[in-house]
C-alpha cells in the first residue's frame, strides 16, 4: 500500500503524544523537550490534520499573561503556516500536586472550584481556535481506599461540575462538546467512570446530557478486560462517540499507550471496519507513547506508524467488506437478519402471545441443530486481517 496520509482522513494527534518526554516512575526522561511550534510543522508534514492539547502542554504551568500570550501567538502562527487545526483540547487537572485528589471530586472544595476556572480559562481558548470537542479525562478523579471517598458524593460533585461546564459553553455560545474519557486506574487505584458503560449511564443523568458524550479510549477498555469494538458500537448507537483516542494495549496491564495497532491487531482491524461504516466521521485521533527506547528519529517514525497502521487496516476492512464470499459468508451466518425486528410491523405482546408459530408449535430441537458459521466467517475476517486474501 503506498496510500500516504492526507488531510481528508482526519489524522489528528495530541502536542503531549510526540511531545512525550518518556520519564517513568522508575526512570529519567530519555528526550528532549519538544518545542510546540516544532510538532505543528512536523505533524503537517507527516499528513495530520489536526492537533490537539491540554494548556500546560501549550502553555507552562504558573505563566503570567504576557508569556501565556506569546505561547498562544506562536501556535497560532504554527497552525497558520501549516493549515493544521485545533478539532479538540483539554485540561491538565493531574500534574501539580495541587491535583493529588483530583479537580472536579477533589475532598477540597476550594480545589474542586480551581479546577473548574482552570477548565474554563481553556475552554476559552479552544473556541477561540475553532475547537468543536473539549475533552475530560478524569485521571486523579478517584482514590486508593474506600474509606477516603463519598462515592455519591463524589459523583454528585463530578456531575455538578460537568453540568457547570456545560452550562459554561453554552452560555458562552462556545458550540463546545464535552467528552468524557474513561479509564479503570492510574494514576489513581481506581477512577470513577472506569468504563464506557460507566460514563454512559453518568451522562443520562446530567442536565444538558445531549452535548455531553464520549471520548472513549483502546487501551483503557482492555486495560479492564473489555471489548473496545462492542464499547465504541454502543456509544455510537446511543449518538455519543463525539471524539476518540486510538492506541494499542496487550490486556489488563499497566496502560501502555502503545502505537494504534501494535497492541491487539485484529480489534483494531474490527475497529477500523466499525468506524469507516459506522457512522463515525469525528477525527482519528492518537494517544499514543513512543516507546521510551526511542530517539527523535523514533518518535516521528511512531507519529506516521500510527497513521500508516489505520490507513493498511481501513485497506483490508475495504476489502473484506467487498469480497464475495465474505458476504456470502455473512449471509449464511444470518448477520444481516439480526437487523429485522423481532416483532413485526404493530405486533404487539398480546399478538405474539397468541402466535402459536412462535412457541406451541415452534420446534427448539429441530432449530438448534443448524450451526451459525462464525469459524468461517472468522477465519475470513483473519485472512483479511493479515493481507492472506
Ligand atoms: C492517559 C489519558 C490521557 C488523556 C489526556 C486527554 O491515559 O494518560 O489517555 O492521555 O487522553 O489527558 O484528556
Ligand atoms: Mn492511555
Ligand atoms: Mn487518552
Amino acid at each position: 500500500m503506498n496510500e500516504q496520509p492526507t488531510r481528508a482522513d482526519r489524522f489528528s494527534f495530541g502536542l503531549w503524544t510526540v511531545g512525550w518526554r518518556a520519564a517513568d516512575p522508575f526512570g529519567e526522561a530519555t528526550r528532549p523537550a519538544l518545542d510546540p511550534v516544532e510538532a505543528v510543522h512536523r505533524l503537517a508534514e507527516l499528513g495530520a490534520y489536526g492537533v490537539t492539547f491540554h494548556d500546560d502542554d501549550l502553555i507552562p504551568f504558573g505563566a503570567d499573561d504576557t508569556e501565556r500570550d506569546r505561547h498562544i501567538a506562536r501556535f497560532t502562527r504554527a497552525l497558520a503556516d501549516t493549515g493544521l487545526v485545533v478539532p479538540m483540547a483539554t485540561t491538565n487537572l493531574f500534574t501539580h500536586p495541587v491535583f493529588r485528589d483530583g479537580g472536579l471530586t477533589s475532598n477540597d472544595r476550594s480545589v474542586r472550584r480551581y479546577a473548574l476556572r482552570k477548565v474554563m480559562r481553556n475552554m476559552d481558548l479552544a473556541a477561540e481556535l475553532g475547537a468543536q470537542t473539549y475533552v475530560l479525562w478524569g485521571g486523579r478523579e478517584g482514590s486508593e481506599t474506600d474509606a477516603a471517598k463519598d462515592v455519591a458524593a463524589a459523583l454528585d460533585r463530578y456531575r455538578e461540575g460537568i453540568d457547570t461546564l456545560a452550562q459554561y459553553s453554552i452560555d458562552q455560545g462556545y458550540g463546545l462538546k464535552l467528552a468524557l474519557e474513561p479509564k479503570p486506574n492510574e494514576p489513581r487505584g481506581d477512577i470513577f467512570l472506569p468504563t464506557i458503560g460507566h460514563a454512559l449511564g453518568f451522562i443520562s443523568t446530567l442536565r444538558h446530557h445531549e452535548i455531553v458524550g464520549l471520548n472513549p479510549e483502546v487501551g483503557h477498555e482492555q486495560m479492564a478486560g473489555l471489548n473496545f469494538v462492542h464499547g465504541v458500537g454502543q456509544a455510537l448507537w446511543q449518538g455519543k462517540l463525539f471524539h476518540l483516542d486510538l492506541n494499542g494495549q496487550k490486556g489488563p496491564r499497566y496502560d501502555q499507550d502503545l502505537i494504534f495497532g501494535h497492541g491487539d491487531l485484529l480489534s483494531a482491524f474490527f475497529l477500523v471496519d466499525l468506524l469507516e461504516n459506522g457512522g463515525y466521521e469525528g477525527p482519528r485521533h492518537f494517544d499514543y507513547k513512543p516507546l521510551r527506547t526511542e530517539d527523535s528519529d523514533g518518535v516521528w517514525a511512531s507519529a506516521a506508524a500510527n497513521m500508516r497502521s489505520y490507513l493498511l487496516l481501513r485497506e483490508r476492512a475495504r476489502a473484506f467488506r467487498a469480497d464475495p464470499e465474505v458476504r456470502d459468508a455473512l449471509a449464511a451466518s444470518r448477520v444481516p437478519e439480526l437487523s429485522v425486528p423481532t416483532l413485526s410491523p404493530g405486533e404487539t405482546p398480546a399478538d405474539l402471545r397468541a402466535d402459536t408459530s412462535a412457541f406451541e408449535d415452534f420446534d427448539p430441537d429441530k432449530a438448534a441443530e443448524r450451526g451459525y458459521g462464525f469459524v468461517r466467517l472468522s477465519q475470513l475476517a483473519v485472512e483479511h486481517a493479515i493481507g492472506a486474501r
